[in-house]
């Protein structure tokens, strides 16, 4: 028995504009997913970490680990990525070996998640729950709406409905589970389009139960260029 992380690392990062793909920028001098890969590396219950790079990117992601050695024992694999992040996890999970028994996935665009974090996301697998995920209270209300897309895009979105705020949560990653459990999800649910945007949300349409553990505001997705700026201000006052 063995716990395993894997980093779906091999987006393109649309959203933070052209450039590099986003998990192979620097933060602070570093690429992103160097930190993501030392915050799994920093659980003792992690021996394995397998990074999932963009196809064109594996020799690239290989050098950077190599640059960057990890303290300590855990070993890292560099496999390559598919279109979607949920192809991307899939990938990540055929690499593991045998005597994995406990896998957490955690994006790479969520570089500084705090090892208590980790370490709490882990204890809740190996005390039995099937799928564990870190999530914090919502600072602003959601509004469910009627997306106007295409040709109508812009135009104001009539509002569908206010789901209650304190029932909601925002959820981060690592998220943690049973190999065989995710496995089963992986093998099983197949979603259109963007695929899976969470795991445990495969892992519920099983019908297996997920639970939720207190997340922390470091382990934020770095998704928009302004998230860049509170990365370095993180790392800044970590350094300091
Ligand atoms: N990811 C992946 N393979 C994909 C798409 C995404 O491994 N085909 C990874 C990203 O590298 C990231 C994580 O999934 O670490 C979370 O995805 P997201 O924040 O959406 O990153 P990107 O898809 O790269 O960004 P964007 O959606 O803005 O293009
Ligand atoms: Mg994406």
């Amino acid at each position: 028995t063995r716990t395993a992380a894997v980093i779906p690392a091999a987006g393109r990062g649309v959203r933070l504009g052209p450039g590099t793909p986003k998990a192979l920028r620097t933060l602070s001098g570093v690429p992103m997913l160097v930190h993501a890969v030392r915050a799994m590396a920093a659980s003792r219950a992690v021996s394995l970490v397998v990074v999932v790079a963009p196809a064109d990117g594996v020799a690239e992601v290989r050098r950077m680990l190599d640059e960057h050695p990890l303290p300590g024992t855990t070993e890292a694999v560099v496999v390559p990525g598919g279109a979607t992040r949920q192809e991307s996890v899939r990938l990540g999970l055929a690499a593991l070996p045998q005597d994995v028994t406990t896998v957490l996935v955690h994006d790479a665009a969520r570089p500084l998640v705090p090892v208590d974090t980790v370490d709490s996301v882990v204890a809740a697998v190996h005390e039995g729950a099937p799928a564990v995920v870190p999530a914090l209270p919502l600072a602003d209300t959601v509004k469910q709406v009627e997306p106007r897309t295409g040709e109508r895009a812009g135009e104001p979105e009539p509002v569908v409905g206010t789901p209650e705020r304190a029932l909601l949560r925002a959820v981060q990653t690592p998220q943690g589970f049973d190999r065989r459990t995710l496995v089963e999800a992986h093998e099983t649910v197949r979603l259109e389009g963007e695929g899976a945007t969470d795991d445990a949300g495969m892992v519920e349409r099983l019908g297996v139960p997920v639970v939720v553990v207190p997340g922390h505001e470091e382990a934020f997705k770095v998704t928009r260029p302004l998230d860049l700026v509170l990365a370095e201000a993180v790392i800044a006052r970590r350094r300091a």
